[in-house]
């Protein structure tokens, strides 16, 4: 497998300048109506970056570098508790817009995509198994959770997701709820070092 993987791949949080790859990347990997626009992009990137994650292919020429592709990323914001506060918190048609709430401890993974050209060679995994990681160990937060297409829950329980229903929200939608969307979390914990 990793002989197919690309050369000078890296990871790096998303900046406002990202935008406009984020939506063309963000374009083939949904369906109209399952993308963000990009005012929703845009507004991510400004407010939570480090919610927003990148992999990259840098371009090299010799010793040169002539730029940097992206070929995944992941869309994060948190969004607001339940009102009930023994209530755990989950995706909402309106927590999937322009919505991000510094206060809150729940982290929402909105987009997961790697172009279709380099899919099935684990760079999902890599991508979200380092956002994961990270978000724990800055203690960004309590857990992350995300919706799935049916189809998808084997692969975020692979990685460490639990499901634990069908999303409420979303089936409300005539567009959204023409898929089964499946709520899945899964808690952050800061890895202990070694002094
Ligand atoms: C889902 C997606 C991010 C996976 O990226 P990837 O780099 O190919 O994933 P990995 O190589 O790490 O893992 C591959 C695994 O993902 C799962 N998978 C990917 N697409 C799938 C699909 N359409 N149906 C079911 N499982 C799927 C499989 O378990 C697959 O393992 P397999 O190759 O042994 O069957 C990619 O297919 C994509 O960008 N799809 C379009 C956008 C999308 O649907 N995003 C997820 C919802 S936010």
């Amino acid at each position: 497998m990793s002989s197919t993987l690309p050369l000078h791949m890296y990871i790096r949080p998303l900046i406002l300048e990202d935008a406009h790859d984020v939506s063309e990347l963000e374009s083939r990997g949904f369906p109209p109506e399952e993308r963000a626009s990009s005012e929703t992009i845009a507004f991510r990137l400004t407010v939570c970056p480090e919610l927003c994650s990148g992999l990259f292919i840098r371009e090299v020429e010799g010793q040169e570098v002539k730029g940097e592709t992206l070929i995944g990323h992941i869309l994060g914001t948190k969004i607001p508790g339940a009102n009930d506060s023994n209530r755990q918190a989950f995706i909402t048609l309106e927590s999937m817009g322009k919505v991000h709430d510094e206060a809150s401890s729940t982290v929402a993974i909105h987009s997961v995509v790697i172009s279709p050209e380099h899919q099935k060679k684990n760079l999902a995994t890599l991508l979200l198994t380092d956002y994961i990681q990270k978000l724990s160990n800055q203690e960004v937060g309590q857990r992350i959770v995300i919706i799935a297409h049916e189809p998808l829950v084997p692969f975020y329980e692979r990685i460490g997701f639990q499901a634990v229903g069908e999303n409420e929200s979303v089936k409300k939608d005539p567009a959204f709820g023409k898929a089964k969307w499946c709520d899945m979390v899964r808690e952050l914990v800061k890895e202990e070092y070694e002094s």
